[in-house]
């Protein structure tokens, strides 16, 4: 029989050859389980006897082969179970089937995690249908093969032996745009902290909102998936594994149909944000992959969770190291945070007079670090906004502000096709040098500010990268010094 074997986003393909030999009845797994591998014995057995078939008594040897890597979690279960079956005569068949799920002490079939990247693989290496749980339907459907989905082992030998033939599960339909929370035009004001956040969806900068309660910078981070640029097939599949390997697939519609957008609290843990666990489990960076990570009131997060974050901020990736070996998963996202400027929160507000001592104003930003705040491109005040703007009209609406982000992601990708980047954020200081060239006169601005600002090389390449976002914006394909100043606006100290 044929499984799948799941380290992180990785695959491989296990035979599970079951050996039934006259002996002291016994039941050995080999070929490098882990303990939930190794319990998959208990959970077979009772499986067996209680869909009315019988255990051997005998001695069952299980290898799952190729033996040299560890083999994690449930999914095994009724690949095993069904070569028992088989080896002690009571099913007839053998199927080339795919083999995926875990078995209930009463026989029923359960789903397992990452359904989707295992029957990918599957289908890659010429599988072509698979035997799942009736959970595991959709997301199995969605990967192209036939996919055969069952209630309990009983159901499995019904369909195997033909006499009772199920039909493959229809391939689920793609979600429609799901409705946006908030809308810029909800947003009165703001206009610079607005393209701050257009900046942000069509370039993939990462993006911090500074400013006193109650302005609006929950609300505009929240306004950010309605500006998003499309999610394409790929990047669709691939956010999408993820969010299967985390359990979190909707079975109706497992593939997602909008960039993800997460927001953990500021109490989540290290295990929650960064991934990890045993069987390991992505986190929410991963979970946030191709679309954004938010974090509100950032500096409440701890700082040593918020360090966590500087190896996928910066690698696009994160390892995750365990007894077993390293578990890898994709975190290529957009960071969004939001702070307050003080403990307080009315530090440097015109209109109310912040009551923080100096050291802890001082203490409060620091919370955020350097290394940290050098990573995120685009940072926006978000000031109080005056009683007659709240009511004003004519707002441009979140509809209008995303043809103009897809159009600009669009002019991007073309530009970098070939470099392995997808958004301006991704490009390589060659990249930079090559795709962002600046006429005598910006030259000198810039030059200017580099000094005045006392700008690091890294700060002088991402004040490019995101001046060519605005160029991208307008639709220009040279960077103006009009680019170069917004960017220059953008990138205040908080
Ligand atoms: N610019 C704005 N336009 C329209 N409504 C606003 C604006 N700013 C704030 N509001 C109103 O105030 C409420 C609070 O806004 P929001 O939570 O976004 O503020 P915040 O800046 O995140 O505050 P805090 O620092 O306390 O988290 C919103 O739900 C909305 O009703
Ligand atoms: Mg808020």
């Amino acid at each position: 029989m044929t499984a799948c074997a799941l380290w992180g986003l990785e695959t491989a393909l296990v035979t599970v050859e079951v050996d039934v030999a006259n002996g002291l009845p016994a039941f050995v797994v080999v070929g490098l389980p882990d303990a939930a591998v190794q319990e998959a014995r208990e959970r077979v057995r009772a499986a067996i006897r209680n869909s009315g078939y019988e255990f051997p008594l005998r001695r069952v040897t299980v290898n799952l082969a190729p033996a040299e890597r560890r083999k994690e979690g449930t999914g095994f279960d009724l690949a095993i179970a069904l070569g028992i079956l088989r080896a002690s005569r009571q099913v007839a068949v053998e199927t080339p089937a795919l083999c995926l799920g875990e078995l209930a002490l009463d026989g029923a079939l359960r789903p397992v995690r990452g359904a989707m990247p295992r029957v990918r693989h599957a289908a890659t290496r010429g599988v072509r249908s698979a035997l799942v749980a009736l959970e595991n339907a959709g997301e199995t459907a969605a990967c192209g093969i036939d996919a055969f989905a069952f209630g309990s082992l009983r159901d499995v030998v019904a369909h195997l032996e033909g006499r009772q033939r199920a039909a493959p599960s229809p391939v689920p339909a793609r979600a429609g745009m799901p409705r946006h929370e908030v809308d810029l035009a909800d947003i009165a004001g703001q206009e610079t902290p607005k393209k701050a956040l257009e900046l942000a969806a069509a370039g993939g900068h990462n993006l911090l909102l500074v400013g006193p309660p109650g302005t609006g910078k929950t609300m505009l981070a929240r306004a950010l998936p309605s500006i998003m640029p499309p999610l394409d097939d790929d990047e669709a599949i691939a956010a999408s594994a993820v969010h299967s390997v985390a359990g979190l697939a909707d079975p109706a519609h497992p593939v997602l149909a909008a960039r993800p957008f997460r927001a953990p609290h500021h109490t989540a843990s290290h295990l929650a944000l960064v991934g990890g666990g045993s069987p390991p489990r992505p986190g929410e960076v991963s979970l946030a992959h191709f679309g954004a990570l938010f974090l509100d009131e950032v500096a409440e997060f701890s700082p040593a969770v918020l360090d966590t974050l500087r190896e996928p901020l910066e690698e696009r990736w994160i390892t995750i190291s365990r007894a077993g070996g390293a578990a890898t998963y994709p975190a290529r996202f957009v960071l969004i945070a939001a702070m307050n400027p003080c403990p307080c929160g009315h530090y440097g507000d015109p209109d109310r007079e912040c009551r923080c001592l100096p050291e802890a104003v001082a203490r409060y930003r620091a919370r955020l670090s350097g290394p940290l705040l050098d990573r995120i491109d685009l940072r926006a005040h978000v000031p109080r906004v005056a009683y007659d703007r709240l009511r004003d009209e004519g707002r441009e609406r979140s509809a209008s502000v995303r043809e103009r982000v897809a159009a600009a992601r669009e002019r991007a990708r073309a530009r970098l096709r070939g470099t392995g980047g997808r958004a301006n954020a991704d490009m390589s200081v060659a990249d930079v040098r090559r795709f962002c060239r600046v006429d005598t006169e910006t030259e000198g601005l810039l030059a200017d500010a580099v000094r005045a600002r006392r700008l690091s090389a890294r700060g002088y390449h991402r004040v490019l990268r995101v001046a060519r976002t605005a160029a991208d914006l307008e639709g220009s394909e040279v960077v103006r010094g009009d680019d170069v100043a917004l960017a220059l606006l953008l990138r205040a100290e908080p």
